[in-house]
C-alpha cells in the first residue's frame, strides 16, 4: 500500500460556460445537499444565495472525481464561506446540519408543496404559508380563488410531479411535431431543455418551433394549441396552460410561448393499477422567427446556471449582451448574427460546449 494518501488538485475555470459538465456526477453527495438550500433560498426570494449555491454546487459536479478531503478544495473558485462550511458538514459527517434541519422545517416542507401546484410560485405559495395553508387539503379547504392553471395544477398534482421519461417525451414530441405539420406545413420542431442534454428524466418537455422562411411563424403557436385543443376526443390532447395565447406576452420574453399540460395516453405497458390509461404532462412550447432560432435554441437548452454564466461572461468578459434573442456587442454596438450555436460560442471567444456537457 501507499504511504500516503493521493490527494488530487484539480483546476477548473470560474466560468460554468467554460467548464464541461456531463451528467456524470461524481460529488453528488455534495452537490444535493448544496442544491437542497440554494431552493430554498429561491424559494425564500433569496436569490443572491441561491445563485451562490448553485454555483458552488456546479463547480462540484464539473470535478473529475470524487471530492473526499476539504484540502483538495483549495484555491478553486465558486466556493464562498457558506458552501465550504456544507461542504466540511457533508464530509465529515455524511449529511450537512443544515440540509437536514431546513428538509425538516414545517416552512420548506409548506413551500415545496405548495410550488409543486402548476401555476404557483414562489410569492403565492408565501402568502397561503402566512395565512395558515400548508398542504393541499389545507389549500382545498381554503376557499382560496385559484386561476385555471392552478386549479389545473391541483387536479393534476401528482402526475405533474412524477418525472417524465425520455420515452414520454418522444411520444409528446411526435404530438407536437403532427400538431406544427397541421397548421403549418414546412415547420420544424427541435427538443431543447434537459432531454437536449441527454437527461433520461425531466419535470416537463421544452421545445422550440420555427420555420425556414422568415415570418412564417407569426401567429403560429394560437393555431397549434387551437389545432391540439380540437384533439379533444382523441387518445392525447391539451389540457390547461398558463402566460399562453389568451395572454398578453410577458414583456420579460418576447417570444411566444406556452407553458401547457398535455394529455399523453400510456403505452400499455406503462399503465397501472389505478387503471388510468392517461397522464397530465407539463409541455413548454417556444416560437420563435429563424433569424433569432440559434439564440433561442441556445437559451432553451439549458442548464439555468449554465445560461446564466453565459450572460455573466458575455458582459463582464466581452462587453456583449446575450439573450434567447439576439447577440449585441457593445463595443462595436451592433448586432451579431448567428445560424448555429457554434457560431456564437466563438463570437463569445467561448470553446464550443455540446449540449452533453451543459450540465452545470
Ligand atoms: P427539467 O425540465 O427540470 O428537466 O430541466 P430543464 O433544464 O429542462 O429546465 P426548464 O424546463 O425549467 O428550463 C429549460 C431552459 O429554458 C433553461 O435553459 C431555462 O433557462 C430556460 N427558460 C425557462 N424559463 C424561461 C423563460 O421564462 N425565459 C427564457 N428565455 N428562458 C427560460
Ligand atoms: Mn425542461
Ligand atoms: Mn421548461
Amino acid at each position: 500500500s501507499r504511504p500516503f494518501t493521493e490527494v488530487a488538485l484539480f483546476s477548473v475555470s470560474s466560468y460554468a460556460c467554460q467548464r464541461r459538465t456531463t451528467l456524470d456526477n461524481h460529488n453528488s453527495n455534495l452537490t444535493d445537499a448544496l442544491s437542497l438550500l440554494a431552493e430554498n433560498a429561491e424559494l425564500s426570494n433569496e436569490d443572491g444565495r441561491g445563485v451562490a449555491f448553485r454555483r458552488a454546487a456546479a463547480l462540484l459536479k464539473a470535478l473529475p472525481t470524487q471530492v473526499i478531503s476539504m484540502s483538495q478544495l483549495r484555491g478553486l473558485p465558486c466556493l464562498g464561506e457558506h458552501s465550504l462550511r456544507v461542504i466540511k458538514d457533508v464530509l465529515e459527517n455524511g449529511v450537512s446540519s443544515e440540509v437536514e434541519s431546513t428538509k425538516q422545517s414545517k416552512r420548506y416542507k409548506a413551500l415545496k408543496i405548495l410550488t409543486g401546484i402548476f401555476g404557483v410560485g414562489a410569492k403565492t405559495a408565501d402568502r397561503w404559508i402566512r395565512e395558515g395553508i400548508y398542504n393541499l387539503e389545507q389549500l382545498r379547504d381554503s376557499g382560496q380563488t385559484l386561476n385555471r392553471a392552478q386549479k389545473a395544477g391541483l387536479e393534476h398534482y401528482d402526475d405533474l410531479n412524477e418525472p417524465v421519461t425520455k420515452a414520454e417525451a418522444d411520444a409528446i414530441g411526435e404530438i407536437v411535431q403532427k400538431a406544427v405539420n397541421s397548421v403549418l406545413p414546412g415547420s420544424e420542431v427541435a427538443l431543447t431543455g434537459g432531454f437536449r442534454r441527454g437527461k433520461l428524466t425531466g419535470h416537463d418537455v421544452d421545445f422550440l418551433i420555427t420555420h425556414p422562411e422568415e415570418g412564417k411563424e407569426v401567429g403560429l403557436m394560437p393555431k397549434v394549441v387551437a389545432w391540439l385543443e380540437s384533439q379533444k376526443t382523441t387518445r392525447n390532447s391539451y389540457l390547461e396552460s398558463k402566460d399562453g395565447p389568451a395572454r398578453p406576452a410577458s414583456n420579460m420574453d418576447r417570444f411566444e410561448r406556452c407553458f401547457s399540460i398535455f394529455k399523453l395516453t400510456k403505452r400499455k405497458e406503462q399503465e397501472t393499477a389505478s387503471h388510468k390509461i392517461w397522464r397530465a404532462v407539463r409541455v413548454d412550447l417556444v416560437v420563435s422567427p429563424i433569424s433569432q432560432f440559434a439564440f433561442a435554441v441556445l437559451g432553451w437548452t439549458g442548464s439555468k446556471l449554465f445560461e446564466r454564466e453565459l450572460r455573466r461572461w458575455a458582459g463582464h468578459e466581452k462587453n456583449m449582451s446575450l439573450s434567447s434573442h439576439a447577440l449585441f456587442d457593445n463595443t462595436q454596438n451592433k448586432y451579431l448574427r448567428a445560424t448555429s450555436e457554434e457560431e456564437i460560442f466563438a463570437y463569445l471567444g467561448l470553446e464550443y460546449i455540446p449540449p452533453s456537457e451543459r450540465n452545470a
